[in-house]
């Protein structure tokens, strides 16, 4: 059907319009096509956006994993569906089969089954990019349990906090991680978690790294022995399409990371259909996402996505630095990638390094490049265009979130045409709004605003587990009837969309969304600090990074900077993970606050970068004075 592959821009147009006059009717008919369900739907979708409520596919039965493994095992059985490249490059890659695939999967379903792992319990996925990861995303859908997969470079704390909140009842890891040239103890990090976490009966345990780790009697199991003894194969749970799927934390600018859950059926079909079209995938392909799985890009554009598509995707476990610069190079050369999507840090990262670990190899093979995760800036988008794609690759700017499930504004390949910087049109489906501060649609081109969208689509998260009142006011809340994406945008003078950042206290450093408040919470817990606020400033390489402006406590103040700058990081290490460091701590005598006493993060993010010029009127501040002895002393 022609509606499931847009080759043409005017094809592009004629599609789009047709999924935007009569959306249920093209889902419809994309779903019915495409996918295996064990029963049709009743109805295509119910929605209301103040309650908020919205369905799809309601009353389908379906399971995943059949779409994405038992219905290529009569034509694909023997193609690769996962390749995995080891972090050490003289390690052999795997080549996994469909075939090889769904017997795994089937054999650690019936493993979480016999440790009493039920349809609806929740599991708690902690290992590194390593095959057993995407096997055990696919086994807990196989049984209908609900992975929360949580990026193993989150610290103990982090992890307990999500495994409480979801109440899991297993956590699957392994011994450790391999990450460059350094191994991490992934054991012993979820060990010190589950010491806070008490709803969890056992822990599955990978082998990987052969270190020597604590197994605690009658809790935690070696993963290869049980597999060894399990049957190769199971009969999915028939689910409901709108039975939940996954739960996956993000940052929100708030307190506790938000467990955005989504749901079996619609999420498949926009997943399955985004990857078709945004990424031209073709049979005989190599396709490669460069995310963890430990974030949506990966469950969405690793795993979900390309299976359903039958694809071949690589898994890759190391880092792009290692053993050297070209590494990514070398993996597209030796598995002959056809499709590479990667986040603007990396990019950054790379092309810091010069274009001599990229001359070195083959990239012939490559025919789109992909970029996510935060804004890509011009110089980065053409060394990318140029180098990697020789200008004769498209980059699809894709642009979307974990609460969105799927990419939501993206050129087409071979049929947009791509402009620097610029996410470009909706994907077909997608009603994008730009909204003044009155809460007023601003129509018409050349125009900046908040970035919304007014309509439902399949794969939008159902609600933030355990917390649908938070869902309602953080989503639907800023302006009626639309779904508020918490970011901004501008709409150039042909329509194409431009993503400026954040418009909350969401920073994206690395690609890696990060709460302000959740880090001050960790500051603040250093029996020095009096009071902190953190605030983003832009950096070449990350996009941006962190600043934070800290006042200590008067018995305190004559302690060693250096000292407690490092005993900072450290809490927030251990609080949250390595990602949420600060790289600038100033210590400062008071923070602005307005009378109400609010603090004035506009004044300390102007001062973090560097345009002082633009402060504006202080004077209304509750205290103007300390605004110039930050300035004197600013990093
Ligand atoms: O600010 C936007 C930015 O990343 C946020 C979503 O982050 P997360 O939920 O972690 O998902 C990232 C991977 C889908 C968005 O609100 N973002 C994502 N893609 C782009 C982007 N900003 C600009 N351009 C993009 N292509």
């Amino acid at each position: 059907m022609s509606n499931y592959h847009i080759k043409q821009f005017e094809e592009y147009y004629h599609v789009y319009r047709k999924s935007v006059r009569a959306p249920e009717q093209f889902w419809e008919e994309i779903a019915e096509e495409h996918f295996y369900w064990r029963k049709k739907w009743e109805k295509v979708l119910s929605w209301d956006f103040t309650k908020p409520e919205i369905k799809w596919f309601e009353g389908a039965k379906l399971n995943i994993t059949e779409n994405c493994l038992d219905r290529h095992l009569h034509s694909r059985a023997n193609k690769t569906a996962i390749l995995f490249e080891p972090n050490n490059p003289d390690e052999p890659a795997e080549h996994i089969s469909y075939k090889q695939l769904h017997e795994r999967v089937c054999k650690l379903a019936n493993v979480l089954k016999e440790k009493g792992i039920e349809k609806g319990d929740r599991v708690c996925i902690y290992l590194p990019m390593i095959p057993e990861l995407a096997v055990s995303v696919l086994a807990c859908a196989r049984i209908g349990a609900i992975h929360s997969v949580v990026f193993a470079g989150f610290s103990a704390s982090a992890l307990a906090t999500r495994i409480n909140d979801c109440d899991a009842k297993m956590v699957i890891t392994s011994d450790g991680s391999y990450r460059g040239a350094k191994t991490i103890d992934l054991k012993g990090i979820v060990d010190e978690a589950l010491d806070d976490c008490k709803g969890v009966a056992s822990v599955l345990v990978a082998k990987r790294i052969n270190s020597d780790i604590t197994m605690k009697e009658g809790r935690d199991f070696w993963l290869q022995p049980l597999l060894d003894e399990a049957y190769n194969d199971y009969t999915a749970e028939v689910m409901d399409a709108e039975d939940p799927l996954f739960i996956l934390y993000t940052s929100g600018s708030t307190g506790m990371p938000k467990g955005m859950m989504h749901t079996c059926g619609g999420y498949m079909v926009y997943t399955a259909y985004t990857f078709k079209n945004v990424f031209d995938y073709r049979e005989d392909d190599v396709y490669w996402c460069t995310a963890d799985i430990g974030w949506i890009t990966g469950h969405s554009y690793i795993v979900y996505g390309p299976l359903a598509n039958g694809a071949t995707t690589v898994m890759f476990e190391g880092v792009p630095s290692y053993p050297d610069f070209s590494r990514f190079w070398d993996i597209v050369e030796k598995h002959k990638v056809t499709q590479f999507y990667t986040a603007p840090t990396a990019i950054r990262a790379l092309a810091k390094q010069g274009t001599a670990f990229v001359e070195k190899h083959d990239l012939s093979t490559l025919k789109v490049l992909g970029t996510v995760g935060e804004p890509i800036n011009e110089e980065a988008w053409h060394w990318y265009n140029e180098n990697i794609g020789k200008k004769k690759s498209p980059i699809v700017d894709t642009w979307w979130q974990t609460e969105t499930g799927g990419i939501m504004i993206t050129p087409i390949p071979f049929s947009t045409p791509t402009k620097p910087t610029y996410a470009t049109l909706p994907f077909i489906g997608i009603q994008p709004a730009l909204m003044d501060e009155h809460g007023d649609e601003i129509q018409g081109n050349q125009v900046e605003g908040r970035l919304c969208i007014k309509y439902p689509w399949p794969s939008i998260a159902r609600t933030i587990w355990g917390n649908h009142q938070r869902y309602k006011d953080t989503y639907f809340s800023a302006f009626d009837n639309m779904y508020f994406t918490g970011d901004g945008a501008l709409r150039d003078e042909v329509g194409y969309y431009r993503i400026t950042g954040r418009v909350d206290d969401v920073i994206i450093v690395s690609g890696h969304n990060l709460g302000t408040a959740p880090i001050e919470d960790a500051v603040n817990e250093h029996q020095a600090v009096a009071e902190s606020a953190i605030v983003g400033f832009p950096h070449d390489v990350k996009g941006n990074a962190l600043y934070g402006y800290i006042t200590l406590k008067g018995s305190s103040e004559g302690r060693n900077q250096d000292n407690l700058r490092k005993e900072i990081n450290q809490l927030i290490t251990d609080r949250i993970g390595p990602i949420a460091k600060l790289d600038k701590i100033q210590f400062t005598a008071g923070l602005p606050k307005t009378r109400s006493g609010k603090i004035m993060r506009r004044i300390l993010r102007k001062i973090a970068s560097n345009e002082t010029d633009q402060l504006g009127d202080t004077s209304t501040l509750l205290n103007p004075e300390v605004v110039q002895s930050i300035i004197d002393n600013a990093l």
